[in-house]
């Protein structure tokens, strides 16, 4: 029940903090990853030489995320693939492939396919479902479920921050399984991911009601545009997503470092970028390598509403406006810059006169091909 909230997408998102700290409750133990529900498969985890993400919308997104923190700390090739495209392409598979399957339902038919696909094929199955006891969890070799409670808008919200830190705790545990990372790195992974909870609570809280303000005054806007680079990349494709879904706007989610490469011509005098900055205590130059991005676009006259940490002062002069996001280790930056997005769609929607919970021509679980 929405229980008093305007929508059940604005409920889910006052969630998402709770959705991460239930996704992670009982799974650490003194500094440790503790998945007892993987003791099932734990021989087959021990020789597996790649892993391969799939899903569909969201949450394939959520596996972009991930892809960057297993292949980081468990030293394992990691790809990500759409479902509906892996199946019909004749993949290369073995019994040493960990398909990894994310879906909030767990019914999502091309999913579903592309796991049965996987199983004939060999390769171990790990699902991660939001769903109890939901169809594609049931046939796969074993289950790491995620806590979000049910997800009831149209858009999915609080199942992407709780898949993302179910792949962050499989990545934790495939890289003490293999060793690429001693106990105290896991320790530190695991504090900050437990930190995540009340950081996006803050978010919601600082940034909402001037999001609100912006989706206003761009209810008649006709195309937006989302910039992001490393994990920032997927959360720029989440952000665009949302906006299609529920705005019913034009918008592309682009790697920033490929704007040279083509987007950079979309822009001229007016149009509204986001990006997702990262941060410059980021040993990286990705920081740099994005502030220049933006001045780029604005010696163009795009419009630049940035999502960056608070502190970070450089992108103030380019910005025309800075959405702040608390502190945290690049990897779990995701975690909180896709707040104010998923706040975005929804308040632009809403500004629209749209149904926030029910878009049309969407339904929740696409169980159909
Ligand atoms: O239930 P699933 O996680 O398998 O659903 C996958 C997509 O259909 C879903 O994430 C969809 O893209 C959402 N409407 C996006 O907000």
């Amino acid at each position: 029940e929405k229980g008093g909230w305007p929508s059940f997408m604005k409920k889910e998102i006052a969630e998402e903090p709770d959705a991460v700290a239930n996704t992670l409750r009982g799974r650490t133990h003194d500094g440790a990853v503790a998945l007892p529900e993987l003791d099932g498969v734990a021989e087959a985890l021990s020789g597996i030489n790649r892993v391969l993400v799939l899903g569909c919308g969201t949450a394939a997104y959520a596996g972009m995320v991930g892809k960057y923190a297993i292949e980081a700390w468990a030293r394992i090739p990691v790809d990500v693939e759409l479902s509906h495209e892996f199946r019909y392409r004749d993949p290369v598979l073995d019994e040493h492939t960990l398909v990894v399957s994310v879906s909030q339902s767990g019914e999502t038919m091309d999913t579903l396919m592309a796991v049965r696909y996987a199983r004939e094929q060999g390769a171990r199955t790990l699902s991660i479902c939001n769903t109890q006891g939901a169809t594609i969890p049931r046939e796969s070799d074993a289950v790491l479920y995620t806590h979000a409670g049910p997800e009831v808008a149209v858009a999915s919200t609080k199942a992407f921050v709780a898949q993302v830190t179910a792949l962050y705790l499989l990545g934790l545990h495939l890289a003490t399984l293999r060793g690429t990372l001693d106990a105290d790195a896991v320790a530190a992974q695991l504090t900050e991911l437990e930190a995540v909870p009340t950081k996006i609570q803050r978010v919601v809280e600082a940034s909402s009601a001037r999001i609100a303000e912006l989706a206003h005054w761009m209810s008649d806007t006709q195309s937006v545009l989302f910039l992001g680079r490393h994990v920032g990349f997927p959360v720029a494709l989440e952000g665009a997503l949302k906006l299609k879904e529920l705005a019913y706007i034009h918008a592309e989610g682009f790697a920033a470092g490929e704007l040279k490469h083509g987007p950079i011509a979309l822009i001229e005098p007016g149009q509204i970028v986001f990006v997702v900055v990262p941060s410059p205590r980021d040993p990286s130059s990705l920081h740099k390598k994005v502030v220049s991005n933006i001045q780029e676009i604005r010696a163009r006259g795009a419009r630049v509403i940035a999502i960056a940490e608070l502190g970070d002062v450089a992108v103030v002069p380019f910005a025309d406006e800075v959405i702040r996001i608390p502190l945290a280790a690049p990897f779990f930056e995701p975690l909180l810059s896709v707040v104010p997005l998923h706040v975005f769609g929804m308040e632009l929607a809403t500004a629209k006169g749209l149904d926030v919970d029910q878009p049309r021509n969407l339904a929740k679980s696409v169980t159909v091909e």
